[in-house]
């Protein structure tokens, strides 16, 4: 076992739980280990790496800027801030951003975003739903509402009122009763288990925001940036947010999230209302700049055809084995397989889950679990059909084996 277990164990709180891997160096869709060994990375550090590791295109635009300037400060105009602020804008609606930093203080944008329209229109509250994420910090953690996540820490003296995915028939009566200001959601439930809002659904949502006034925030944090297929995952159903909040692959790898405003709720921030110091990071976003060059529509089109690819061979490993695989969802590269599990309890002291964990470590695949029973897949946006029929040829090799033991 690497040193570097328990050299961790000394000097870092213990905020994760890791699998026993000490990353050396990355490359494409691969990760290797500090022994050389190597990974099919399917978790892109938790849908951050987009376009893989160290993508020689990232990787020069990023050593291009780090030889102009690394920080400025707000204080000063930023042109890549302010191209990329355009472009986000151009692949989803007209509109104005803030940047960030991380997912968590893009939630704590727009929360406050929505304090302030409601300061001016007499209205308070945002509905969010049940098991979702939106992050851990106090305000965001406010909105979040998952077990084990949310738990009795402080959340911050703002109403947030709490649906089930199972009510949204409910929601108008909620609409009406509390009078919300917005609603929050993910269009898909990442850490939730990968739940797909259904077309009808987010419709209906969309339909009741126009009657009652609702500002319809959705939360593009996991989902955005091409993981679904679209740039935006709202953009594979006929809705328009309002207000948008986005992090994770748009950095390039780097840390960077923001929000952006429809023109139509423009103007409730001001100088002074809001702010962060490595706001919108020359680095991160000159690397985002590029990212979105290489996202284009054939991009796109191809993450939907090898997504495709992916479900279908999944449903025959299904097939092959009911006892094992339930649900299978998601959009484009961003797909939970929900593991069955059965009755035998201890597999070597584990339970099936941590079994299957461990067995794809050491068959040298990278996967992750949510939910506790819930695979979830979110390879780069770059793997290849040969890398998609590794996976599922070893997944399926283990199935075999469990269903043999
Ligand atoms: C949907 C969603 N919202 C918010 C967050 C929080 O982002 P961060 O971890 O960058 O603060 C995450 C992180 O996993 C997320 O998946």
């Amino acid at each position: 076992m690497s040193e570097w277990l328990e050299r961790e164990k000394n000097v870092l709180l213990p905020t994760y739980s890791r699998y026993p891997v000490v990353i050396e160096k990355g490359r494409g869709t691969k990760l290797y280990d500090d022994k050389g060994k190597e990974y099919l990375d399917l978790f892109s550090g938790l849908a951050v790496n987009v376009l893989g590791h160290c993508h020689p295109r990232l990787i020069n635009r990023g050593k291009r800027q780090l030889d102009k300037y690394l920080h400025i400060s707000n204080f000063y105009y930023c042109k890549n801030a302010i191209e990329l602020g355009e472009k986000l804008i151009d692949r989803s609606f007209p509109g104005k951003v803030f940047f960030c930093n991380s997912g968590a203080e893009a939630t704590e944008a727009a929360i406050k975003y929505l304090f302030k329209i409601g300061v001016k229109e007499g209205r308070r509250g945002i509905v969010v739903i049940k098991n979702s994420f939106h992050g851990r910090t106090l305000g965001a953690l406010s909105a979040t509402k998952m077990n084990g996540v949310s738990q009795d820490f402080p959340s911050i003296e703002y109403p947030f009122y709490e649906i089930s995915r199972r009510q949204i028939d409910e929601i108008e009566d909620l609409f009406i009763e509390k009078q919300p200001l917005g609603i929050l959601f993910e269009i898909i439930s990442g850490s939730g288990g990968i739940q797909v809002f259904p077309e009808e659904e987010l419709l209906q949502i969309q339909r009741l925001c126009k009657k009652y006034d609702v500002i319809m925030v959705v939360d593009e944090i996991q989902t955005g940036i091409g993981r679904t297929g679209k740039f935006f995952a709202y953009q594979n159903f006929p809705i328009d947010p309002d207000i948008l909040i986005f992090a994770k692959g748009i950095g390039g790898g780097n840390p960077l999230g923001g929000i952006i405003v429809r023109d139509q709720f423009d103007g409730y921030f001001s100088p002074g209302d809001h702010g962060t110091t490595f706001g919108p990071n020359p680095l991160s976003t000159a690397m985002g700049l590029e990212t979105l060059e290489v996202i284009n529509d054939e991009f796109l089109c191809d993450v939907k055809s090898k997504s495709q690819k992916l479900i279908k061979e999944l449903q025959l490993l299904k097939e092959k084995f009911p006892e094992q695989i339930g649900e299978i969802r998601g959009l484009g590269m961003m797909i939970g397989v929900e593991m069955l599990i059965g009755s035998k309890k201890d597999y070597d002291g584990m339970n099936y889950i941590q079994k299957i964990q461990y067995n794809f470590i050491e068959k040298g695949i990278l996967v992750n679990f949510t939910q506790g029973n819930i695979l979830r897949l979110l390879p780069p946006l770059i793997i290849e059909m040969k890398e998609i029929q590794e996976f599922v040829k070893t997944f399926g090799e283990l199935l075999a084996d469990y269903s043999a033991s």
